[in-house]
């Protein structure tokens, strides 16, 4: 299965990676779902809702705090390291990504579409025009205001009940409908519109290489080639940067 799949990564022409939650695992974060998720903990209509985040701004940016937290000093790991080279020895490889985390393009990788936004910035709520790189140290104070209007400012994430960017999202279905090839790692295909992202491409007859440890909402057929195993392990070897398995 791993010979196949370096062989079509190999071939393709027009590939595209689609990532979600699982990629930046290895890397210390947490999923949302499966068996340490945070929605597990957590409720994600109070925490990742436009409504929750009206209803109650300091809770919601309590846990925003937490996460931005969380991800200081986190590295991109091996696998990430091996979506830069490969990314690099092809030339061309658009990386569509539902993580906020930054990692991607922390590895060095250019052409990222972050379809869920992304948690290093905030902008206005009320849509003054304030935007601002977001560090811990701006939340000292909770819920942060707006130094230009005094609402509330927002993570640059989307939130539950929003759209999603319309030109980001418009040229990742365009992307799963040229690409040859797609690799989706570490997402479980369960949040829309998002997921619609590798049927859209398995529609248009590419072929998908998924890379997780667990069954997803992908269909079982000769063109999904399923890696049950962990991103940091498996991406090495896919692209030659590792020999054994
Ligand atoms: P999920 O938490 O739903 O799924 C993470 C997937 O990663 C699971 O299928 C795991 O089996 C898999 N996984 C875990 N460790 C892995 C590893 N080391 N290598 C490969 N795979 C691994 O995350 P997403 O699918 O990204 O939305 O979730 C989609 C959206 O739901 C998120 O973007 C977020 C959330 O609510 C917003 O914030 C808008």
């Amino acid at each position: 299965m791993i010979s196949r799949a370096v062989e079509l990564i190999k071939k393709s022409t027009e590939p595209v990676v689609f990532t979600g939650a699982g990629m930046s695992r290895e890397s210390g974060m947490r999923t949302f779902r499966g068996e340490d998720g945070l929605w597990n903990e957590y409720s994600p209509e109070q925490l990742s809702s436009i409504s929750g985040l009206r209803a109650d701004p300091e809770i919601v940016w309590n846990w925003y705090k937490m996460r931005l937290m969380a991800g200081e000093g986190v590295v991109p790991h091996a696998g990430y390291r091996a979506l830069t080279y490969l990314q690099r020895k092809k030339g061309k490889l658009p990386v569509i990504t539902q993580n906020v985390d930054g990692l991607h393009r922390l590895a060095g990788q250019t052409d990222v579409l972050e379809i869920h936004g992304s948690m290093r910035t905030a902008s206005c709520l009320n849509k003054c025009g304030y935007a601002t790189e977001l560090a811990i140290d701006a939340l000292k104070n909770i819920p942060p205001l707006c130094p230009d209007c005094g609402a509330i400012l927002r993570p640059d994430i989307v939130l539950f009940g929003e759209p999603l960017p319309h030109e980001i999202i418009s040229r990742s279905y365009r992307l799963a409908e040229e690409c040859d090839l797609m690799v989706v790692i570490g997402t479980s295909v369960q949040v829309w519109p998002a997921a619609g992202i590798p049927f859209a491409a398995l529609d248009r007859g590419a072929v998908i290489i998924e890379i997780n440890p667990v069954q997803t909402e992908l269909p079982h057929s000769d063109n999904v080639i399923s890696i049950r195993r962990k991103a940091g392990e498996v991406l090495p070897l896919l692209v030659g940067l590792k020999e054994k398995i």
